[in-house]
């Protein structure tokens, strides 16, 4: 049985993320959704709340082979306490394939997983960090975000 291990922030889960999932959920039999924390960014919603979002996404969809955790410390570590064979991670565009490389490198050599790219697809052109600062300047972000999503970051009292 393959299974991949999808990080990244989720801060918040888009279309983008989706899109890979479902995507991932085809090719491996099962796929590990983990929420972490990039040590760049400050996150702007709680991990569990995501979870607890992206789960309702998950079942919105009938994507049955997918769970979703929340996690600190290093990807890899956990990824190989889940048993996981490759780490997942979306591309849009050159720039985020720079960035992508020297995490895959970095991870490989610590742990040997490699990474598999995923397109982000449609919603390439959309970030969690283009998602919020929509948000936060008053604009509508349903077109960008799963509808449960979409609900949560309504009910987010932050
Ligand atoms: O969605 P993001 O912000 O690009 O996700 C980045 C994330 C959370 C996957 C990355 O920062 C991460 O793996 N953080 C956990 C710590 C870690 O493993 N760092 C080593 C990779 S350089």
């Amino acid at each position: 049985m393959k299974v991949g291990f999808y990080p990244g922030s989720f801060d918040p889960f888009t279309k983008g993320h989706l899109h890979v999932v479902k995507t991932s959920s085809e090719l491996f039999d099962k796929v590990v959704i983990a929420i972490g924390v990039n040590a760049q960014k400050s996150r702007r919603y709680e991990k569990d709340e995501m979870k607890q979002a992206i789960e309702e996404t998950l079942k919105n969809e009938n994507i049955v082979n997918v769970e979703v955790i929340t996690f600190s410390g290093l990807s890899v570590d956990v990824a190989k306490q889940y048993g996981c064979h490759f780490l997942i991670r979306g591309i849009r565009n050159d720039m985020d394939y720079y960035y992508e490389e020297n995490m895959a490198q970095l991870n490989e050599d610590l742990s040997g997983l490699d990474t598999i790219y995923i397109r982000a697809g449609k919603m390439g052109a959309i970030s969690s960090s283009i998602v919020m600062e929509l948000e936060n300047n008053g604009r509508d972000v349903k077109e960008y975000v799963p509808e449960a999503i979409y609900n949560s970051m309504r009910k987010s009292k932050k």
